[in-house]
């Protein structure tokens, strides 16, 4: 996304929450919504982080940092509190806050594990949109973009619970899009394929492994946080206006079938 067109996604002066907005592609949606021209709010448990991403928008006095775990809901419910307070509604969320836990083998997996992964990207994903939901329904309309991945298409053989909870992401969504289509309220899904972030790259002990990684994409190359954020902004904005329910799939084609 660039600057240079603010208003050209129609989101100029619209309130935008997004969580996970410390790193990876949480932070680059943070820095485009706010180069579209958006008020955003940027969420996740380490504020350091937060300050980060907040050092890299175009105002960054604008910007609304708040330390909030998606799986607690008292963090939730005063997250979506203290943007309605600070900017006096919501327009847009980007549930992009996620956690890939422990791989391994189902057999040898734990309740810790589970309550980590389904904690984080289901539960936490589900009080994010409940709170959002509701502040979005007193002002007539929003729109949801939540994040899954290609394991929500695919089975991921490093770990079951992880694709799972993607899954569940894209089923929730488009459940809710058909509860609030006639409240002005559209969810969609973007689900990125491997993107060069920190979460990606703790899973590679060695920087060959993780570009023979990246050649397994059609595009032969890893995807970049910022292009799942321009995704994530065009399904956020009323250029998408006609679209809910719908998952979008930024993987280099990995999805598209074996070549
Ligand atoms: N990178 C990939 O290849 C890839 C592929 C498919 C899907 N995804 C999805 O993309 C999303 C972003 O991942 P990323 O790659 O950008 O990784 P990342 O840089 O590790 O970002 C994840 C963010 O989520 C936040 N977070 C984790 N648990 C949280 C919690 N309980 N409450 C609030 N915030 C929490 C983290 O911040 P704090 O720790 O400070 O809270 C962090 O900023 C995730 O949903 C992930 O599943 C990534």
């Amino acid at each position: 996304m660039t600057s240079s067109s603010p208003s050209a996604f129609g989101l100029h002066d619209q309130v935008v929450l997004v969580t996970g907005a410390g790193s990876g592609i949480g932070q680059a949606a943070a820095v485009a919504f706010a180069d579209a021209g958006a008020r955003v709010a940027l969420a996740g448990r380490r504020l350091e982080y937060l300050e980060e991403t907040r050092k890299l928008m175009p105002d960054p006095d604008d910007a609304l940092v708040l330390r909030c775990d998606v799986d607690r809901e008292a963090d939730v419910a005063a997250l979506v509190d203290a943007v309605a307070e600070r900017f006096g509604r919501l327009d847009a969320a980007f549930n992009n806050a996620g956690t890939f836990g422990r791989f391994g083998p189902l057999h040898e997996d734990d309740d810790e594990n589970f309550d980590l992964v389904v904690g984080t990207n289901l539960r936490g994903l589900w009080r994010c949109m409940r709170h959002q939901v509701a502040r979005m329904l007193e002002s007539g309309g929003g729109s949801i973009v939540n994040c899954a991945s290609v394991a929500a298409h695919l089975g991921h053989a490093k770990s079951p619970l992880y694709s799972a909870t993607k899954h569940a992401v894209i089923g929730l969504s488009k459940s809710a899009a058909l509860q609030y289509a006639g409240s002005g309220i559209r969810v969609n899904v973007v689900s990125p394929g491997s993107t060069d972030t920190g979460m990606l790259r703790s899973l590679y002990e060695s920087a060959d492994a993780l570009e023979a990684r990246s050649h397994r994409a059609p595009l032969k190359r890893l995807g970049t946080p910022a292009e799942v954020a321009n995704a994530a902004v065009w399904l956020a904005s009323p250029l998408s206006g006609y679209v809910t329910g719908q998952t979008l799939l930024v993987d280099g084609g990995v999805t598209a079938g074996s070549s």
